[in-house]
């Protein structure tokens, strides 16, 4: 033992006290532990053993800059701050505790510092239990609201078309592990829906599936959204502290929906939790680590993106290990029909009597390309159901947006009338200009190649506002 220390000790007490004072220190549950001035530690009481699960003898003489350097006593030493008082975490043991620090003077000189504290390991354990509980509760509350009646599995997967098929026995095989996954494929054509039949598939059906949309976030909220911070992180952060997504999901599955459009930062940081599964709260430093299997979904090219450097390469190595492709629905029109039906009953439901398509519609949708996949036919249905006042769906029951003006879907049949044909056509390669360009008009313009008065002649031929 260092002198500081005994001075300390012997100065208090007259020495027949000493051992009157041992005995008292021993009887003590919390853990009484002193260093000196060069951060030797010089006494421990036997509570430190049983709590640290660390003999006493091995620790006395050591110095804890070099065991713990991330110890309350050590940053007082440095910093001279006087005392600490709160929760810390032991680093070399795993230990979350709380107590009291405070340095020892002789005079104005430091000679050393107490630590008094006990284990709360348990009670950090089980509050972390509880907030992931409560927290799983108001995620599902929230989404409750929101979702979509989704289909829940492989079998209510509807669609019968060959490659869709392939894809889904690809995915019942991959869901019994817990490999990451990979789905790709345009908007609405059916990510989420597999993203939870595979979740729903998996052994972790019982757990959430926590997802991310990482498209929506800000990138100044995304990192505490995904790992949660602590009590005090930043201003206006949540009294208590906050779970991230990635705690929520633990035992579960995460969807990381919307992958492609992550910045560079934030994929870095994903790179690190995929690779290790864990991560540190944002304002902690306590590594935490959870068992989730990841899925992560996108529409757009993220081979491209690599080459444009918008994509990292790594992150794409760790999340392309089984890819599931969704074909678009143009490729697959053999299924429109079964997932028409399937909509029909359902809004025909909703409306109170019976819903067909008139086969005129049939042919229109077996011709439209549907950019919008499922998802579009799911509301061009919708929408048709409640206008048609009947049983019967026709073309004018379609959104405004898809009718066919000028052609034969809604005039006699004239399969060769050249120029409603290319009137047709000109009315797209006009609505596609605007597209590309945001609607400015100049720019279409100049693209399409009209001049002034020829171009808004035709906008107010064709009707485009
Ligand atoms: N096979 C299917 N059977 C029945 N409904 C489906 C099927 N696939 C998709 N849907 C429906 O289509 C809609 C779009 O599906 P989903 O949200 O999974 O698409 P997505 O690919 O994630 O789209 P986005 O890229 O826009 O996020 C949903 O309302 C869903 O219920
Ligand atoms: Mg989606």
């Amino acid at each position: 033992m260092s002198d500081g220390a005994h001075a300390v000790i012997t100065n208090a007490f007259p020495r027949w006290d000493r051992k009157l004072l041992f005995k008292i220190l021993n009887n003590i549950h919390d853990v009484v532990m002193v260093i000196d001035s060069e951060t030797t530690i010089v006494y421990a009481n036997e509570a430190y053993a049983k709590i640290l699960g660390v003999p006493v003898a091995k620790v006395l003489g050591r110095r804890l800059d070099k065991i713990e350097p991330k110890a309350a006593a050590i940053d007082l030493m440095r910093t001279g701050k006087p005392y600490k008082i709160g929760r810390d975490y032991l680093d070399s043991l795993g230990i979350d505790v709380v107590g009291s620090t405070f340095l020892l003077y002789d005079g104005n000189i430091i000679i050393g510092c107490v630590s008094i504290f006990k284990n709360i390991t348990d009670v950090v354990e089980l509050n972390r239990e509880l907030q992931q509980t409560k927290g799983v509760a108001d995620y599902l509350k929230e989404q409750l609201e929101q979702w979509e009646q989704l289909p829940l599995s492989f079998k209510e997967y509807v669609g019968q078309n060959s490659r869709l098929k392939e894809t889904l026995v690809l995915a019942a095989k991959v869901a019994r592990t817990d490999s990451t996954v990979l789905i790709l494929g345009e908007s609405g054509v059916g990510k989420e829906v597999l993203a939870r039949a595979v979740h729903n598939s998996s052994r972790r059906k019982g757990m959430p599936m926590i997802k991310v949309n990482c498209a929506a976030m800000p990138e100044d909220l995304i990192e505490s959204e995904l790992f949660g911070y602590e009590d005090g992180a930043f201003t206006g952060a949540k009294k208590g502290g906050k779970l991230g997504k990635f705690e929520l999901a633990h035992s579960g599955t995460i969807f990381l929906d919307e992958i492609g459009d992550m910045s560079l930062t934030m994929q870095a940081k994903l790179l690190r939790v995929l690779q290790e599964k864990e991560f540190e709260r944002v304002g902690g430093n306590k590594t935490i680590k959870v068992d989730i299997r990841v899925i992560a979904a996108t529409n757009r090219d993220l081979e491209s993106m690599i080459e444009q450097g918008t994509f990292r390469l790594d992150l794409y190595y760790r999340l392309n290990i089984v890819p599931l492709t969704l074909t678009p629905l143009r490729e697959r029109k053999d299924d429109l029909f079964e997932l028409a039906k399937t909509f029909l009953k359902q809004f025909s439901g909703e409306v109170g009597h019976d819903l067909t398509l008139s086969p005129k519609v049939m042919r229109f949708f077996q011709e439209y390309d549907w950019p919008g996949n499922i998802r579009e036919l799911q509301n061009v249905l919708e929408h048709a159901s409640i206008v048609c006042s009947g049983k019967t769906i026709e073309i004018q029951h379609l959104p405004a947006r898809i009718i066919p003006t000028h052609n034969d879907f809604n005039s006699e049949e004239k399969p060769y009338a050249v120029k409603e044909i290319l009137a047709r056509m000109e009315k797209e390669l006009i609505l596609s200009a605007l597209d590309t360009y945001n609607n400015n008009r100049t720019n279409a313009m100049k693209a399409l190649g009209f001049s002034r008065r020829v171009f808004y002649d035709k906008l107010l031929r064709y009707g485009i506002e």
